[in-house]
């Protein structure tokens, strides 16, 4: 039986390339393994100074999750502090990680190009995130493009493990990062990548009102009305390609080439269809978010699930490295 887990910070709400990238995948998963998903609470605290948004954003993300098909019949699913063997692991991991493996993360990097004075725990972001996966013994990380380096540091920091302490059997399980080659990046609004810190996010469950107004801020070119369009390199097009049907997407892409058609006309459509796409879930939503004590229940009952899980590696930590 495979060992399936990932991650998502509680950094704000959960967007289109949180969903298609991660999520999704992730759901689908579920019934291929045993799943472990969880709320990245202490990875969120790199950056997040607010608690009430930081406790919001928990049962947010917890509720999106839910709402978009997470079993927790199937998959256990929990809040990363509730289960403190994660920072003992990181510590752990952290006495024998290479500085420079650090250094040479994108995301460090590109934060300190972006904010002045990073955090340590920013610095040492890979390396809770090797612990998260190694905990579970975790074959498979479904998760986005960016985070295929982590991934990677995790698979070195268990092979410097493994010849330090597991001399005699491997101490840690070797994960394999699963991303979807099609929903690997997904594009924001202004054609960068999707993403919180770009303040670019189509969040799965914003109400009508501001949705439509985020879909019709698309940023495109000025071709007239009447001219043709480029439909290859159009935001419009690869955020409905994400979930349209393959007809109706060629009928986007004709309609793009005929002319005739303004850009706010395609994103009508796409704002159409993606509000149409999510009804169901936003519906599960509305229903789950009616009885607070149902996700609070659903997140005790999976911390208890990951604790027995995390207990046991750690046990074989600490016999192997000599702290018992
Ligand atoms: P985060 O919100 O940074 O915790 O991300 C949670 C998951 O969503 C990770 O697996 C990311 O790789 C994935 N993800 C975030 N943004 C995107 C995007 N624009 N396209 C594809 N996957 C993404
Ligand atoms: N770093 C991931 C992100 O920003 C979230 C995460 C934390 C994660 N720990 C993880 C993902 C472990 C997969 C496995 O998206």
């Amino acid at each position: 039986m495979k060992r399936i887990l990932s991650g998502i910070k509680p950094t704000g709400a959960p967007h289109l390339g949180n969903y298609f990238g991660m999520m999704k995948p992730a759901i689908e998963l579920q019934s291929q393994g045993e799943a472990f998903y969880f709320i990245a609470d202490y990875h969120a605290l790199t950056t997040v100074r607010d608690p009430q948004a930081m406790r919001d954003n928990t049962r947010g993300v917890a509720l999106d999750f839910l709402a978009c098909g997470l079993d927790p019949k199937k998959a256990v699913i929990f809040r990363q502090s509730d289960v403190p063997e994660h920072t003992e692991l990181a510590w752990i991991l952290s006495c024998v990680t290479p500085m420079p493996m650090l250094e040479n993360c994108h995301a460090f990097k590109d934060h300190v190009a972006r904010n002045q004075v990073p955090v340590h725990g920013l610095f040492a972001y890979p390396v809770l995130m090797a612990a998260d996966i190694l905990l579970y013994d975790s074959n498979i990380v479904p998760v986005g493009r960016d985070q295929k380096q982590h991934v990677e540091v995790t698979r070195d920091i268990a092979a410097v493990m493994n010849r330090t302490f597991g001399k005699k059997e491997p101490l840690f399980v070797m994960p394999e990062a699963s991303i979807l080659p099609q929903m690997a990046t997904v594009i924001g609004l202004d054609g960068q990548k999707m993403s919180k810190s770009y303040n670019n996010t189509v969040p799965l469950f914003d109400a009508e009102k501001p949705l439509r107004k985020k879909i019709m801020s698309i940023v495109t070119d000025s071709t007239p009305v009447e001219s043709p369009k480029d439909p290859t390199h159009s935001s419009i097009v690869a955020l409905y390609r994400l979930f349209a049907s393959e007809g109706d997407v060629a009928t986007m892409e004709a309609d793009f080439r005929a002319g005739g058609q303004g850009y706010g006309v395609f994103k009508q459509r796409l704002f159409d269809a993606l509000w149409e796409h999510f009804r169901p879930m936003r519906e599960k939503r509305a229903e789950l978010a009616a009885d607070p004590s149902y996700v609070d229940g659903v997140l005790r009952d999976g911390a208890e699930r990951a604790r027995a899980v995390a207990a046991k590696t750690m046990a074989r930590v600490r016999l192997a490295t000599g702290l018992r």
